[in-house]
């Protein structure tokens, strides 16, 4: 019998008693936890916003509601990996600086349609709208459902400015002209052209065709 069985030794001890047992793990866990999350916090490729990064506009964060709303981010992720077969598809890589403004995060985590990270300018505007009234006229055969709505809704931006207000809260540099102006940048104007405005902002900050050695930061 080794020494760790027998029951009056610490370990013995330990392992007999379930709940201290759950504290200790509790505490090994958070250690692992903590030294893994709370360097990240203090690194500036972390928490700095990459070159050219600019908030999203009111149309734009409208839009950025609408797929968040619609459950874009439960088929699509926005977030190209390290990897060859994803950059020679997607682009550059996504890099921590290029979402220091997103509150939400809408990575997502599953690819039953293409990543969207750097979608923007990849298409015309008028492809975008032709996909989105019917996935199938533009790409035969796509199980991507349809969203005729979004040309039928209009938006009215009476929440917009509040949206932009809570968002500069948390860091995001929007101006107290950008809030007064926010209403009457999306007001009237239908859903579809939010959606648009937004997924072809994606990812641009940093171009597709970035070379990957030249590491954009
Ligand atoms: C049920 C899963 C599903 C949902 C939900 C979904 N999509 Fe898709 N999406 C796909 C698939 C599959 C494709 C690839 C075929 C195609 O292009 O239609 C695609 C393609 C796309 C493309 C073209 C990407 C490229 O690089 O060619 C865009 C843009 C897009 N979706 C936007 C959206 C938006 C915006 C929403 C929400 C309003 C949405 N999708 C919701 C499955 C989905």
């Amino acid at each position: 019998m080794s020494d760790h069985n027998k029951p009056d030794t610490l370990h013995g001890k330990i392992e007999k008693n379930i709940a201290v047992m759950m504290v200790l793990i509790l505490l090994v866990i958070s250690i692992g936890a903590l030294v893994e999350i709370v360097p990240l916090a203090f690194q500036k490729d972390v928490t700095e916003p990459v070159k050219g990064l600019r908030p999203l506009t009111a149309l734009e964060l409208e839009g950025r509601d609408i797929y968040i709303r619609e459950g874009c981010n439960v088929c699509h992720s926005q977030m190209i990996r390290p990897f060859r077969a994803e950059t020679e598809r997607y682009g550059h890589y996504s890099v921590a600086g290029e979402f220091v403004y997103d509150h939400p995060f809408v990575w997502g985590s599953k690819r039953t349609g293409p990543d969207l990270a750097r979608v923007g300018g990849r298409y015309s505007d008028e492809w975008h709208r032709a996909h989105l009234y019917n996935p199938r006229d533009v790409v035969p055969e796509s199980v991507m459902p349809a969203y005729r709505w979004l040309f039928e809704n209009t938006l009215d931006g009476k929440h917009t400015g509040d949206k932009m207000h809570a968002l500069r809260v948390v860091g995001v540099p929007y101006t107290d002209a950008d809030i007064a102006g926010a209403e009457a940048a999306v007001a009237g104007k239908p859903e579809v052209e939010a959606m648009v405005a937004y997924l072809q902002h994606l990812g641009t900050v940093i171009p597709r065709n970035t070379p990957i050695s030249k590491q954009a930061q």
